[in-house]
């Protein structure tokens, strides 16, 4: 994005949350809350990111990628004294300036593209945006005039009359000229109530300036929450989930029951998949075309599964390969194991792959067939087309050779296939 910087404001305690840990550093479907502002800003091409710390800067440091600017803000005193405090980073005052929230991740990219562009193309001093709820309880209200214009934000302490009525509500996203910005800033009086200096005074000031203010009313008003509660958490949790499901459906994925399935946003699917119910796909794992997956199907992270593999009810895969057309339909565990293609694993098979103090691999050839009940104590390789019978436990290290059929406890060889 042509010469434009990124403020976010991620100082606050959280205090509303009642926890330890910083407010921003909650996990939203398995990533922080302050990722999804940062990656945002840097999804719109933005290479100057500020981020605003406070509260425990140093633990929301560690959760900061490389190459994010940190600005300090010493003395929590209000979202205007956050921005403040980011000015020394900023350098000179010659691009235009987005200002987010950390607690605010439902934004999606289109609106924050939508604001920059239309700030950018109308050559506003300010642009922020704003959404019409029936609950505006909480956010900062949008006063305008009987053309409709705008004319500043209330904050819930201060609103008086009418301004109860009022159902738009400020979301906390601006985009500004940085001269505008820093020159109105330090207009901003504390506000005697809540002692804190409110940047959303910023929008009365530049409008009595004259200067050009333009609000981006957005429809969806998913996006319009700020995350203060647990209660706020748990919903964009909710709806952060049903976005993710919503993007792999469009790509092709069949899922059969969205509101009892949870896949990560970092999860590869491919089309034609079938996801059945009640199916926990986690981060990094990777699953190829035609596959079915679940009932009741647990796989964890750093796991791959190729084309037209098959995971049935009660089974895990973690941290393992399994290749094409490979099935295990009932009952199984499969942790740290590298599995062919056409493979079949039996009911109850399980991968023996810890010992109380390590973790150690298995090997499972192609065209192998693995009986029902069998456990593979790891560090084990199947040899190709080789063969458990049920029950069978095979003891760490006793390798099974390609085509031999091994059985009993611990499993001894019984014979040799010819094909
Ligand atoms: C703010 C807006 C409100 C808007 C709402 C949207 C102000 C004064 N009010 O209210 O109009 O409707 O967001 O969700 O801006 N922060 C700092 N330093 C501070 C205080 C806050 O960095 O000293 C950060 C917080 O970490 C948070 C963000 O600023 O990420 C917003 O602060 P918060 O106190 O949650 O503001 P709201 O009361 O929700
Ligand atoms: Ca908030």
């Amino acid at each position: 994005m042509n010469n434009i910087k990124a403020i976010i404001l991620a100082a606050g305690k959280g205090t509303r949350m009642k926890s330890d840990l910083p407010k921003v550093l909650h996990l939203i479907q398995g990533r922080p809350m302050i990722s999804y502002a940062v990656d945002l800003a840097r999804s719109l091409k933005i290479k100057d990111i500020i981020v605003v710390v406070g509260h425990k800067d140093q633990l929301v440091k560690k959760q900061l990628a490389k190459g994010i600017k940190m600005a300090k803000q010493s003395r929590l005193m209000g979202t205007a004294d956050a921005v403040m405090a980011a000015r020394s980073k900023v350098g000179k005052l010659d691009s235009d300036i987005l200002v987010l929230y950390a607690d605010h991740p439902l934004f999606t990219k289109e609106t924050i593209d939508n604001l920059v562009k239309r700030h950018v193309k109308n050559q506003a001093d300010c642009s922020f945006v704003t959404a019409v709820v029936d609950q505006p309880k909480g956010y900062g209200r949008i006063r305008r005039d009987n053309y409709s214009r705008v004319q500043e934000i209330v904050e819930e302490t201060d609103l008086i009359g009418h301004d109860h009525d009022i159902k738009e509500i400020n979301l906390g996203a601006y985009c500004f000229k940085a001269k505008s910005l820093f020159s109105a800033l330090s207009k901003i009086k504390l506000n005697e109530k809540k002692r804190e200096y409110y940047l959303t005074d910023i929008i009365g000031i530049l409008v009595q300036e004259k200067a050009k203010v333009e609000a981006l009313v957005v429809d969806d008003t998913a996006q319009a929450m700020g995350i203060n509660s647990q209660d706020d958490l748990a919903k964009a949790n909710q709806i952060m989930r049903f976005r993710i499901l919503k993007d792999f459906i469009a790509k092709g994925v069949s899922i059969i029951d969205p509101s009892t399935t949870y896949i990560d946003s970092n999860a590869s699917i491919g089309k034609d998949t079938v996801i059945y119910p009640f199916c926990v796909i986690e981060a990094d794992v990777k699953i190829g075309n035609n596959c079915r997956i679940g009932p009741f199907c647990h796989i964890r992270p750093k796991s791959v599964l190729l084309d037209d593999v098959q995971v049935g009810n009660f089974t895990e895969v973690n941290r393992s390969k399994i290749g094409k057309n490979t099935r295990m339909k009932h009952f199984s565990y499969l942790g740290d194991a590298t599995v062919g293609d056409s493979v079949n694993i039996g009911a109850g098979t399980i991968t023996a792959n810890y010992d109380g103090k390590e973790k150690y691999p298995t090997y499972i050839k192609d065209k192998a067939f693995i009986g029902s009940d069998t456990i593979l104590i790891a560090p084990i390789k199947i040899g190709k087309a080789a063969v458990t019978a049920a029950g069978s436990v095979v003891t760490k290290n006793k390798n099974v050779a390609d085509k031999t059929v091994v059985a009993g406890v611990p499993a001894k060889i019984l014979s040799r296939r010819r094909k």
